[in-house]
């Protein structure tokens, strides 16, 4: 119920127009209608919205499809650090505005598992690896003038200095690569080992602390990282996500391993969701509770 373009085109809670739903007895809801506009009260379909199955089965649904912007460019930076990231993040909203479709992070963690994992499928965008990557897109319906806009974006990031280094895809080709680096992420974890994945909506002035906090953990508790030295168990923490969105998808890594490991369990959790509970973010942004996390919410 998100992804990578939700900044520009909202949630499945704006875009369905109506449904139809079986309910537990038998009796059939009806909302389909495929009109925008309804003020007659109660908005009875939002509630089956993300309630995965657990108040009827969806048969029928009528969505409201946006048009495919006939003109995107995408481009792929590295920053030094959060502050930059978000101060960028402004910039874009103010100058690239109604163009704006995109706007990705990844931490160099997640850069280096990618590359780790799948060296071999992506070409490195830059010379060298940043603390944060961006995926930035813009797409409209005149290119001439959504590259002028970039353009004029990417001289004001580059003069004063919020952005070291930065490419911008030549073609739908050149663009599709640089999308893969950041949607590959996961992929290239999952094959890593176990991963501890979390979907946290969190305000952005503490969007990256959670991953740093959880880091510094990890450390503390297995050895390894800034400490030095060997960790006992090897373990990758990463961040990436939507800044857009104010969606952090912090993960856990156990290299080799196919299952959580229960010393690790412990030091992550309930550490993360006291965390976001505290900063009034969300458990799950995007993906849904499913199995695993009613609990951690009903707690
Ligand atoms: C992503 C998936 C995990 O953003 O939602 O890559
Ligand atoms: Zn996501």
């Amino acid at each position: 119920a998100g992804g990578l373009r939700y900044l520009r085109y909202g949630s499945l809670h704006g875009s369905v127009l109506g449904l139809e739903a079986v309910l537990p007895d038998g009796r059939v809801f009806d909302s389909l209608s495929t009109l925008r506009k309804d003020n007659t009260g109660y908005d009875l379909k939002q509630l089956f919205i993300g309630s995965e199955g657990t108040l009827g089965i969806i048969t029928k649904v009528a969505l409201s499809v946006p048009r495919r912007p006939t003109s995107a460019r995408t481009m792929f930076l590295g920053l030094r650090d959060f502050d930059a990231v978000r101060t960028t993040y402004a910039r874009a909203r103010e100058q690239l505005a109604e163009v704006l479709s995109a706007f990705e992070v990844a931490d160099a963690q997640s850069m280096d598992m990618l590359f780790e994992e799948r060296g071999d499928h992506h070409r490195e965008p830059l010379d060298r690896r940043y603390p944060f990557h961006l995926v930035i897109e813009v797409s409209g319906s005149h290119a001439a003038h959504d590259a002028e806009k970039m353009d004029a974006f990417l001289e004001a990031l580059m003069g004063d200095g919020l952005v070291e280094d930065g490419v911008v895809a030549q073609d739908a080709e050149q663009s599709a690569a640089l999308w893969a680096l950041r949607e590959n992420i996961t992929v290239a974890l999952n094959q890593a080992g176990y991963v501890y994945k979390y979907d946290f909506s969190l305000p952005l002035n503490s969007f990256y602390e959670l991953v740093e906090e959880t880091r510094a953990r990890i450390e503390a508790r297995f050895g390894g990282g800034d400490a030095g030295g060997e960790s006992e168990i090897p373990l990758r923490v990463v961040g990436y996500g939507h800044v857009g969105d104010s969606n952090l998808h912090l993960n856990v890594c156990t290299p080799g391993r196919k299952r959580p490991t229960p010393e690790v369990t412990e030091v992550i959790e309930p550490f993360v969701y006291d965390f976001v509970r505290e900063k009034r973010g969300s458990i799950s942004a995007e993906h849904g509770l499913g199995q695993m996390k009613p609990a951690k919410i009903f707690h």
